[in-house]
């Protein structure tokens, strides 16, 4: 049996008609690279990733074998959030480039086939935005304020909050600012940091900002957009605000919450769906949305933003029946909207899954005061992770080796499914957490507001390591964040060279991914169950994931594609997926 690499020479101009580059279909079944742009490639050497670099890691990107890029914000930022602090929608950050820079990159990756997402921050501008800064300028009661959700404070001069409300970075939800006569003024709402004011999405101005942001970017050739903190724009907070409407989303009563998830929310996206279709191709989105599983359909409709994240993967242990349940349930939400259904294992906020993945959960759950569950009341493994972080990372609670299988192994299985799977920067690479990173190091706000609480997300941020014996490795500057002695057997180069690394087992799935016909359901195969998760395309393809601890007797008959580990007879060993395909059924 071969090792992991393909048996057959993919041609990558061959993908099916519908859901190629050139279809409007082309995001249904697309392979998504997330950019953190800062952490990616530093073109100029002042040690922030650039758009430059990104242009410059175009063909590393279409080796890969990817359908598109996701770029987190790169807009100009204070980075208060990591650039989710926008100051001005429509325009480079310039450390990070400049509106030519962003040209030429969508040029080079268009040209290379791939398509270009960018990201959207709706809910909140930053406290540097030109219109925040004239709302605080111009004083109560004023049409600038009205952008924005200015209230009186409570308390016999206004010196209390206007409200309880936690903010999701920890500490108020409420800051106060200093009118412009200099008396201590009004408070005005912040979901997350208090450099992130959050927009009044009633006032029309606010509407025509963001539709002339779409239109902005969709001219200048971006095909789709990832929608921040979807489910928070549309606020009813009322006359007289009720303390204690407490932060995370309650899910009793769907859309009667003040902000999280109200059904309003909807009338915003119609209005983006008009603007997205006056385009050919219609420009796609996906919602980053953290609401009940029953009420995601409704966002990811064909008549709202068309896509929306499912992140049941980033929450569940790895398991054949969590992977099952994740499954069936993604599958049947997407035949609900009418959307294709997503696969996320890792992003820029959550501890990266080869980590996740290591962590002795049971004595980690021994170790922990309180059991953190998923909306399911199952064993919330992101949340866990953070937990372990907060306990300093004990290394024996980690196995490193079984992280990476696993991951390789879940990469893989979800790489089979239907629907468009989103792959973190550095997840190529196997790249763990980095939990070395002092604390006067950091940079997340999530650390800095919850003193104790949160060890926040920079692990997962660190800049990529390109090079494995260069400076920073390779990422083309001093990386802003510290880089493990580890990364050296993670570098790209280091990889590349490796017939049995991560990185050649990602690009030798791409490449045969693309050699699949697009679909949207899948069947189960006859070894599914119990520790196996088995499932067939409906080309004949099929992926099995032995999830258990003894190796599995594979099916006769089927040719190796690809797998997760290497394989020296016909059997599967433990926590391994493979792709079989047959020598005469399928295409
Ligand atoms: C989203 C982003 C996260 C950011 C938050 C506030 O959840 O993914 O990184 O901190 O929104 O914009």
């Amino acid at each position: 049996m071969t090792q992991t690499g393909v048996d057959h020479v993919p041609n990558p101009n061959t993908r099916p008609e519908a859901g190629g580059f050139d279809s409007a279909d082309w995001w249904r079944q697309a392979v998504v690279y997330q950019i953190y742009p800062r952490s990616f490639h530093d073109a100029d050497g002042d040690g922030l990733g650039d758009l430059r670099g990104v242009t410059e890691k175009a063909d590393y990107l279409k080796d890969l074998g990817i359908d598109a890029v996701w770029l987190s914000p790169f807009y100009p930022s204070q980075l208060a959030d990591g650039g989710y602090d926008v100051d001005d929608y429509r325009d480079v950050d310039p450390r990070l480039g400049s509106l030519d820079d962003f040209d030429a990159m969508v040029h080079a990756l268009h040209g290379r086939r791939i398509k270009v997402v960018v990201d959207i921050v709706p809910n909140h501008s930053s406290n540097l935005h030109r219109w925040f800064r004239e709302a605080v300028a111009a004083g109560p009661g004023s049409l600038e304020r009205d952008r924005y959700i200015f209230r009186d404070g409570r308390g016999e001069s206004g010196e209390l909050p206007p409200s309880d409300w936690q903010s999701v970075f920890g500490g108020p939800a409420w800051t106060r600012v200093t009118e412009p006569d200099g008396a201590p003024g009004q408070w005005y709402m912040h979901i997350f940091a208090s450099e992130q004011p959050d927009w009044n999405w009633d006032n029309p101005d606010v509407h025509q900002e963001f539709l002339d942001t779409i239109r902005f970017w969709a001219d200048r050739g971006v095909d789709g957009f990832r929608i921040d903190v979807a489910h928070a724009l549309a606020k009813d907070l009322g006359e007289e605000l009720v303390d204690s409407h407490a932060l995370p989303n309650e899910f009793e009563e769907f859309g009667t919450h003040p902000f999280w998830d109200r059904d309003e929310v909807h009338d915003i996206y119609a209005e983006w769906r008009r603007a997205f279709n006056e385009y050919d191709p219609p420009r796609t989105a996906v919602a980053e949305a953290w609401v009940h599983p029953d009420r995601l359909a409704r966002y990811a409709s064909p008549d709202g933003l068309g896509q929306a994240f499912s992140f049941d993967l980033l929450e569940v242990p790895f398991t054949a029946e969590n992977f099952r349940r994740a499954i069936t349930k993604n599958l049947d939400e997407a035949r609900r909207s009418g959307a294709s259904s997503t696969w996320v294992l890792s992003n820029h906020d959550v501890v990266r899954h080869p980590t996740r993945y290591g962590l002795d959960l049971d004595t980690l759950l021994e170790r922990l005061e309180e059991r953190p569950l998923t909306p399911s009341g199952g064993t919330d493994l992101s949340v866990a992770a953070k937990q372990w972080l907060l306990l300093g990372s004990p290394e024996d609670l980690l196995d490193r080796d079984r992280g990476l299988r696993r991951a390789r192994a879940a990469e893989l299985l979800v790489l089979a499914l239907p629907g468009s799977a989103y792959i973190y920067q550095g997840s190529e690479l196997g790249l763990y957490e980095v939990v070395e990173i002092d604390d006067d190091q950091r940079q997340d706000p999530s650390f800095f507001r919850n003193p104790g609480k949160d060890q926040g997300r920079d692990g997962c941020r660190v800049p990529l390591p390109w090079e494995r014996t260069a400076q920073d490795f390779g990422f083309g500057g001093p990386a802003h964040l510290p880089q493990p002695e580890w990364f050296a057997g993670h570098a790209a180069d280091a990889e590349l060279s490796d017939p049995g690394s991560t990185l050649n087992m990602y690009r030798s799935a791409l490449a045969a991914r693309r050699e699949m016909q697009a679909a949207e359901e899948l069947e189960w195969g006859p070894l599914n169950g119990g520790d196996v998760v088995h499932i067939v395309r409906p080309d004949g393809w099929e992926s099995i994931t032995n999830f258990g601890s003894d190796p599995l007797e594979l099916p006769e008959g089927g040719v190796v594609v690809v797998s997760s580990q290497p394989l020296q007879s016909s059997l599967l060993p433990p926590e391994t997926t493979v792709w079989l395909r047959h020598r005469t059924g399928g295409r």
